[in-house]
């Protein structure tokens, strides 16, 4: 059977699961009836997010997991986390839980602004090409009074359009590099759809313009080319700083000096600090806690980490999102971080557990959830050192991941009982819990 398909799209979903059934499947019936088993009994719920994108055959789980205790600029949250991986939010409880215990996290807002450009390439007098854009410019921005007529109606819309020379980078590329303020939206429509009404005015001016006809301009003939309107996910003035501190001696606790974990503690920022290779693994770990922030509010995931991830080179080195000090007795840890998320738009009054994620957080605005979502990932980060610089994190891991290796052997209640109870007093490792299984069931 050809495994290749015209107008799948046009399909309905249960021709769709047919066709896919029939092509890739050995047990057709089963293989049909498990994407069956995932949909929501609730079918208006599931047209819904059959809707959210193209050919949707079911949905897909993730558990949604929380973390309570985190005292965020004394006031106390519910973290929801949604991920699948085993150790992530047990480990975020318990670093809220150390820290609320020392003064909860401290947060700031360090700027809001977003990017958006317009990259084109243009041949010409770059003299005549600049007093054109002088000119231009109120014209770019009565042309999209009615995309932004709400936005500024609540204080934000477009701050500032700029024309930036590339030509040193690439030969005739110049931007119209431009800054908005979205507030509690993400933007991207906004962004885009402002965007997109620049280069349109841009071009359209720059047609009927007679400068760009001249003749004798000495750089030749001028012309324009727009390539792309789109807006940007670097947002370096889109900034939020999360911290935690304390007297080092509050850091005493069984087992560890404060002293000693200090200094190691901040040894191994230094190291994520100089080498590319455990700050990548290093800021992986902050991401744990900020993507299953970001993903049980609905927010773009895949934008949040490219920016963060461009953030953490903007030196020209790839480097530690977060910092310590050790000055006069007191520890202080922090990270600035870029997090351009939105708390209206998008899922976010779509998604029903979105939705529940919202009003367990007590309904942020997009400042308050990038506070928040900047301390998932500070207190992820230092749980992560914390374990790696004493105990190592095999042992929080495996203990996690005792789960995970029961359920692939089928184990029963029972079964998963008496594990949890051996191995609370032996060594996890996956050859012991499968003689363990093999032996209870012997
Ligand atoms: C695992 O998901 C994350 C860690 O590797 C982060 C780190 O090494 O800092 C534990």
């Amino acid at each position: 059977m050809t495994k290749k398909i015209a107008g799948f799209s046009k399909l309905s979903k249960l021709e769709k699961i047919n066709w896919l059934t029939q092509t890739y499947f050995s047990r057709k019936e089963e293989a049909s009836q498990l994407l069956k088993t995932y949909w929501n009994s609730d079918q208006k719920l599931q047209q819904l997010h059959d809707e959210f994108i193209e050919n949707t055959i079911t949905n897909y789980y993730l558990p949604l997991g929380v973390a309570p205790n985190f005292l965020i600029n004394d006031t106390y949250y519910t973290i929801p986390m949604a991920i699948e991986e085993s150790s992530v939010v047990a480990a975020a409880s318990k670093a809220a839980k150390f820290w609320e215990e020392r003064g909860g996290f401290k947060t700031t807002v360090l700027g809001t602004t977003k990017i958006g450009q317009v990259h084109f390439m243009y041949t010409g007098d770059v003299a005549v090409l600049q007093a054109f854009f002088n000119d231009i410019k109120p014209t770019l921005l009565k042309d999209t009074r009615s995309i932004t007529a709400n936005m500024e109606k609540r204080g934000g819309g477009i701050l500032n359009i700029e024309l930036v020379d590339k030509t040193d980078a690439l030969n005739n590329y110049y931007q119209l590099h431009c800054t908005f303020e979205t507030l509690d939206a993400m933007g991207a429509n906004f962004i885009n759809s402002c965007l997109e009404q620049f280069a349109q005015s841009f071009k359209d001016g720059f047609d009927a313009d007679a400068r760009f006809r001249e003749p004798a301009s000495p750089a030749g003939r001028s012309e324009l080319n727009i390539i792309m309107s789109i807006l940007s996910n670097y947002v370096p003035n889109c900034i939020v700083r999360a911290e935690a501190s304390c007297p080092i001696k509050d850091l005493t606790e069984k087992g560890i000096d404060g002293e000693e974990f200090a200094v190691k503690f901040a040894q191994a920022i230094a190291i994520a600090e100089v080498e590319p290779y455990r700050a990548v693994t290093h800021n992986k770990g902050i991401m744990n806690g900020i993507d299953a922030v970001v993903l049980a509010t609905g927010n773009d995931f895949r934008a949040i980490e490219a920016g963060i991830h461009a953030y953490a080179s903007k030196d020209g080195l790839y480097k530690s999102l977060t910092h310590v000090s050790i000055e006069k007795g007191v520890f202080r840890f922090w990270m600035d971080i870029p997090l351009a998320v939105g708390t209206v738009g998008g899922l976010t009054k779509l998604h029903p557990l979105v939705k529940w994620c919202f009003e367990l957080l007590q309904h942020p605005n997009a400042k308050e959830l990038m506070q928040i979502i900047a301390v998932a990932g500070l207190a992820q980060n230092f749980a992560a050192v914390k374990s790696l610089t004493t105990t190592g994190i095999q042992q929080g891991h495996m203990k996690m991941h005792l789960m995970n290796i029961l359920n692939q052997f089928d184990a029963s209640n029972s079964e998963k009982d008496e594990a949890i109870n051996h191995f609370k007093t032996h060594p996890v490792t996956h050859s012991a819990v499968v003689s363990f299984i093999e032996k209870i069931r012997s």
